[in-house]
């Protein structure tokens, strides 16, 4: 089999479909070797001192792990001095972080979640990075939030990494969905999955159902029924699986199709969910769509989202499109 690395995938993709401006190859490129550096480090686990609490919160109030302190700090020194970025803004950061003054300024602003799963970090289950490319408006002097706050429609990238028995890449630039895997002998990036589709049917859904108490009347209905089975509205079996990552979960969907669900619930009325729109939501979506798949906050589609704020909350529907659609069709009733 010939082997088509990801630099290779990346100039053929630039030269035939004119698709990816140099920058933002550069910028991919930034980005995947920074991946491969959070995957060497997860790799290590207790050996390399990498588990454990870190002792501070993010601008959520959620306890920070070492390791998502550690790929927030990999992804910003990886894409700093590139020339590729104006900008850079992390879950785990309270503000924006400019490209420093030392460094050229580019047209791209990169968003990132670096570390998705935190809770399965010292259990040994899959984790991962998430991230969007947005371009810096026109005309844009010194970068502020605001620059960040365009809808998911104009992400001009986004991808996601999963360190897991396999560490994969899997990128969109609007041009479909490929999946390159890590060869951790060579260091490099293989292609191997091209124009990645999820069935628009399924009978998987996942949800953290412990939840299931909080919910509103049109999940507890679209989840009951699935759960009815055979016998009931739906009249087949659905299967379950919640991996409390979510980049795990998007990854088995893209695969072989299923809805993933994080909505919002009574808990917290005016908390839009748990899900972050700009670094986990958005991307994810993007690849979704570009997938065949669906994604919407229950009311609207998820790209279509005006963003009010950088670390703004919101419910998710994801994955095979007539579920997402039924789903979605049930919070309009
Ligand atoms: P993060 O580790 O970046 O905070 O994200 C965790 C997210 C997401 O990956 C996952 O789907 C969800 O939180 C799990 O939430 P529960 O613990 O409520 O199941
Ligand atoms: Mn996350
Ligand atoms: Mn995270």
């Amino acid at each position: 089999m010939k082997r088509v690395s990801l630099t290779q995938y990346l100039v053929e993709e630039q030269r035939l479909n004119n698709s990816i401006p140099a920058e933002l190859r550069l910028l991919i490129e930034v980005v995947a070797r920074a991946c491969k550096t959070i995957s060497h480090a997860v790799g290590k686990g207790a050996l390399g001192e990498v588990l454990g609490t870190a002792g501070s919160e993010n601008v959520q109030g959620e306890v920070q792990k070492k390791l998502d302190i550690l790929s927030n700090e990999i992804l910003l020194e990886a894409n700093e001095w590139g020339g590729h970025l104006a900008a850079m803004a992390s879950e785990e950061m309270e503000s924006i972080h400019p490209i420093p003054n030392r460094y050229p300024m580019g047209e791209y602003m990169l968003l990132f979640d670096p570390l998705d799963g935190s809770s399965n970090i010292d259990v040994n289950v899959s984790i991962g990075t998430i991230f969007s490319v947005l371009k810096a408006p026109d005309g844009m002097g010194t970068p502020t939030e605001q620059d960040f706050l365009q809808p998911g429609s104009k992400q001009v990238a986004a991808g996601y990494a999963v360190y897991g028995p396999q560490t994969v890449l899997v990128l969109t630039t609007g041009n479909g969905v490929n999946c390159f895997t890590l060869d951790r002998e060579m260091g490099s990036w293989v292609l191997t999955q091209r124009g990645m589709q999820i069935p628009a049917d399924t009978k998987e859904f996942a949800i953290n159902a412990s939840n299931s108490r909080h919910w509103y009347p049109p999940v507890t209905r679209y989840v009951d029924e699935m759960l009815a089975g055979e016998t009931g509205p739906r009249a087949k079996n659905f299967n379950m699986r919640w991996i409390a990552s979510m980049v795990a979960d998007v990854h088995r969907i893209l695969n072989r199709g299923g809805i993933f669900m994080y909505p919002a619930d009574q808990r917290e009325p005016d908390k839009a969910g748990k899900l972050r729109l700009m670094y986990e939501a958005n991307p994810m979506s993007f690849l979704v769509e570009q997938a065949g798949g669906a994604a919407t906050n229950g009311k609207q589609r998820m790209l279509d989202i005006q963003p009010t704020g950088l670390h703004q909350r919101v419910a998710v529907f994801l994955g095979s499109k007539n579920e997402v659609e039924r789903v979605t069709s049930y919070h309009q009733e």
